[in-house]
């Protein structure tokens, strides 16, 4: 009797330490916050060894004493990492320790489950999903939507644009908006929101009267993916993936950061000559046939393009030019109060505080982003908007949170947009 006893809570036992390894094998998100620079040097070591995944800030070079980092641990560096911070005094919180399930929710395809409810754009899809519904969206809307080529990835996937537009015959020199999506790959939010966008333009241009001002008054160019390979790979192999996937003869490191490619400032302070840095600028601008694409396209463009506008994800900021420099631009004013108003747009609406401001100040230095290109070229009105959320899932945002997240960045797009308006 007394042996079974034992025997049962022998068996007890392994149940509980069986539980709590895999607990601990399993990747988590760390949220630290260095107090001091001896303890941002230790973090700065940590996030470039045992495999981690910088979230936030996006390299190792801009963490700073008291501004959190949020770190990726894979299951596998867990304790090394654990206990590396932990000799050095260093705390930390775990952000997220159901990754996998998080991972698992955001890649289900409930689409072929008629009872779930939930419409196409409260998923995240995959590319050739993407791809599928370029083609649908255009064959159904024959005389409100263009497919143009702009392009292609460096592995030859095909860059489609979707060209909006209201059926008008007054206005002879059309201006127009440059939306594009997902440059940077595990922001899955950006694609997400493009198609949202996509799908509210063509169906509430005759019941709302911001979305029927604006197309009566500019044609929308929107990018939905202008990273397909990082964001096909993201889907197969690697979730935290933020590059493009072009390869070299003298790194093993795959991918450029696209939005470390364009012409302003290039490779300056706060992005890397080293390919396997997350920041990685390049050979040289434009080098990367992404980057390459969405520049030409807007260089042909440049005389209708009055406003230009780039997703990525996460923070909740509204952000504009400079990011490469600190210096303000000529109308850094009027670009204050456009990302102020829509700032408050969506604390009336939605209650979620988003902060706005020149990209470096706001952030970090970030040289060779496209907002800064854009500028540059002559399209004064240019901004990157930081979609939900501040961390709580960072790039795991659940699909349930589609819906406000979009809206959001909706509502500050309208706002924007309008005002771009009264100025053409
Ligand atoms: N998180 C974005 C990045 O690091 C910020 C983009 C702001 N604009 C810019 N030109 N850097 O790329
Ligand atoms: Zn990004």
């Amino acid at each position: 009797m007394q042996f079974l006893l034992i025997l049962g809570f022998l068996g007890v036992l392994a149940q509980w330490s069986w539980v709590a390894s895999s607990l601990n094998n399993d990747d988590q998100v760390f949220s630290i916050t260095p107090k001091t620079q001896a303890e941002v040097d230790i973090v700065k070591n940590v996030s470039s060894q045992f495999e981690t995944v910088l979230w936030s800030p996006a390299a190792p070079e801009f963490i700073r004493e008291e501004a959190e980092v949020h770190l990726f641990v894979p299951g596998n560096s867990s304790q090394a990492v654990r206990e590396l911070l932990q000799t050095h005094g260093v705390t930390h919180a775990v952000m997220l320790a159901n990754t996998k399930e998080l991972i698992e929710m955001q890649t289900r395809n409930a689409s072929t489950d008629p009872r779930s409810g939930m419409s196409y754009y409260e998923k995240y899809h995959s590319l050739e999903d993407i791809y599928h519904w370029l083609n649908k969206t255009a064959m159904e809307n024959p005389d409100r939507v263009k497919v143009i080529l702009i392009g292609s990835s460096f592995e030859k996937r095909p860059l489609y644009v979707l060209k909006l537009s209201a059926i008008s015959t007054t206005n002879t020199n059309k201006k127009a908006i440059w939306l594009d999506c997902g440059i940077h790959a595990r922001e899955w939010i950006a694609p997400a929101f493009c198609l949202w966008f996509v799908q509210y333009s063509l169906s509430f241009y005759e019941s709302n009267r911001d979305i029927a001002t604006i197309l009566d008054n500019m044609d929308v160019y929107v990018l939905p993916v202008m990273n397909p390979d990082g964001y096909k790979y993201t889907w197969t192999t690697d979730r935290m993936w933020r590059k493009n996937r072009s390869t070299r003869e003298d790194s093993r490191c795959a991918g450029v950061d696209l939005n470390r490619n364009f012409d302003a400032n290039w490779c300056t302070e706060g992005a890397s000559h080293h390919p396997c840095s997350e920041i990685f600028c390049g050979e040289f601008p434009e080098s990367e046939p992404e980057a390459s694409a969405v520049a030409s396209f807007l260089r042909r463009h440049k005389e209708a393009v009055a406003l230009y506008v780039t997703i990525h994800s996460y923070s909740q900021m509204l952000l504009f030019p400079y990011s490469c420099t600190r210096d303000l631009t000529e109308n850094h004013a009027e670009l204050l109060s456009m990302a102020k108003e829509a700032a408050q747009k969506i604390k009336r609406y939605y209650r979620n505080n988003y902060k706005y401001g020149a990209g470096a100040e706001t952030i970090y230095l970030a040289p060779g982003g496209s907002d800064d290109w854009a500028y540059k070229l002559g399209i004064k009105y240019s901004f990157t908007f930081e979609l939900q959320d501040r961390g709580r899932y960072g790039f795991l945002l659940p699909p349930s949170e589609i819906p406000r997240a979009c809206n959001e960045a909706l509502i500050a797009l309208k706002t924007i947009a309008l005002r771009v308006v009264e100025r053409i």
